[in-house]
């Protein structure tokens, strides 16, 4: 995708995209994803020959831990404690990680995880956070990583795309949209209404490109299992949209780390000997109230390491929790961990 940073999912997907379902490169693939892992494994943490840098390449933030959909193939619990992210908290996470120049292997700010990062009711005063550091960066000339926003557009009205567009924050910024067509995608995404939806990336789309840094735009679209992944059998209205952006990405349903049931996945092989987990290896995600979990299939903070307002970033980056998880992953021992035993991995 042109313009747009893409991470591990985005990896897999390319591949899944690309060689579809052939077993035989497939092995290969995760021959190799195992070989950088060990490499990984061996400079960053047994023999620690890289001292100067994190192996972290991706952070995601939670702004929220809520959301105002319902999607059929997610596995966030909405029965959970609502937490939304204070501006003090953002404001730690960045006095961290940009006064420890080992976080400067950091190369991607996603703000997304689980839940609905415009339902933050004080979204403006947290992006101006991130463009004061951004720019306070730029001027000492120090690293300062990408930002890309992933939403699910249902409230993404004028003044939301405005603040966002005007924010010079993000580096780019992608929709969810899942289906094929409107009748599907008002099925998958529950709650969610086409027509808005339609509107809501159109006015986007037209004050961006009106604007003087239009944001590089992208869809990803979730695909049921009997379709191709390709456009062709889409309706005429769903790949107007997919063409009104810079960039998309059509992906199959993976299991969230076994919380979502997925009738295709189900008697697939569980890859329980699997060297590896490039999530575990490059991702934290940075929750609302502080906390960081291990990877991003972790919807629902099973996977909790640390709280980054008691303790700093590189010592819950280097938490025995998480240096075990490496560990056993290194050893081929993922069915002894209770988070990744049930995930397809990545
Ligand atoms: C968990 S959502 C969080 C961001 C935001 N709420 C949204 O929907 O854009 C992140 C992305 O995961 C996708 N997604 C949901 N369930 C999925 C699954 N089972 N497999 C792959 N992607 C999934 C969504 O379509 C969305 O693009
Ligand atoms: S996929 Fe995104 S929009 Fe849908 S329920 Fe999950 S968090 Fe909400
Ligand atoms: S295997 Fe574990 S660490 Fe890796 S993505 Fe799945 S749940 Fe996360």
């Amino acid at each position: 995708m042109l313009g747009l940073q893409i991470n591990s999912f985005e990896v897999k997907n390319f591949f899944v995209q690309k060689i579809g379902k052939s077993t035989f490169i497939w092995r290969i693939v995760e021959f190799l994803q195992g070989v950088s892992f060990s490499l990984n494994y061996w400079l960053f943490y047994s023999k620690q020959l890289i001292k100067s840098k994190t192996s972290i390449t991706e952070i995601n933030i939670e702004f929220v831990s809520y959301c105002n959909l319902r999607c059929k193939l997610c596995s966030l619990d909405h029965e959970k404690t609502k937490v939304r992210m204070s501006p003090n908290t953002l404001k730690h996470f960045f006095e961290d990680l940009l006064n420890d120049p080992r976080f400067d292997s950091v190369k991607t700010i996603h703000l997304y995880n689980a839940g609905e990062v415009l339902l933050h009711p004080k979204l403006d005063e947290m992006l101006g956070i991130i463009q004061h550091y951004k720019t306070e960066a730029k001027k000492n000339k120090r690293h300062f990583p990408q930002i890309a926003l992933l939403t699910n557009a249902t409230i993404l009205d004028e003044e939301n795309a405005s603040t966002l567009i005007n924010s010079g924050v993000l580096d780019n910024i992608r929709f969810s949209m899942d289906g094929g067509n409107k009748e599907k995608f008002e099925e998958m995404r529950e709650r969610a209404k086409w027509d808005v939806f339609v509107k809501n990336i159109t006015t986007f789309c037209e004050l961006n490109n009106k604007s003087a840094n239009p944001i590089p735009t992208g869809i990803i679209t979730l695909v049921e299992y009997e379709n191709k992944l390709h456009t062709k059998w889409m309706s005429e209205e769903f790949k107007k949209l997919l063409h009104m952006v810079d960039g998309y990405e059509l992906r199959y349903a993976h299991n969230w780390g076994g919380d979502v049931e997925i009738e295709e996945l189900k008697n697939k092989n569980k890859k329980a000997y699997k060297v590896g987990c490039s999530l575990l290896m490059h991702q934290l995600v940075l929750l609302p109230n502080g906390d960081v979990t291990v990877c991003c299939a972790d919807l629902n903070s099973k996977g909790v390491i640390g709280n980054i307002l008691t303790e700093n970033l590189f010592s819950i980056y280097r938490k025995p929790l998480r240096l075990e998880m490496l560990h056993k992953f290194m050893k081929g021992k993922k069915k002894e961990i209770d988070l990744c035993k049930d995930c397809e991995t990545f």
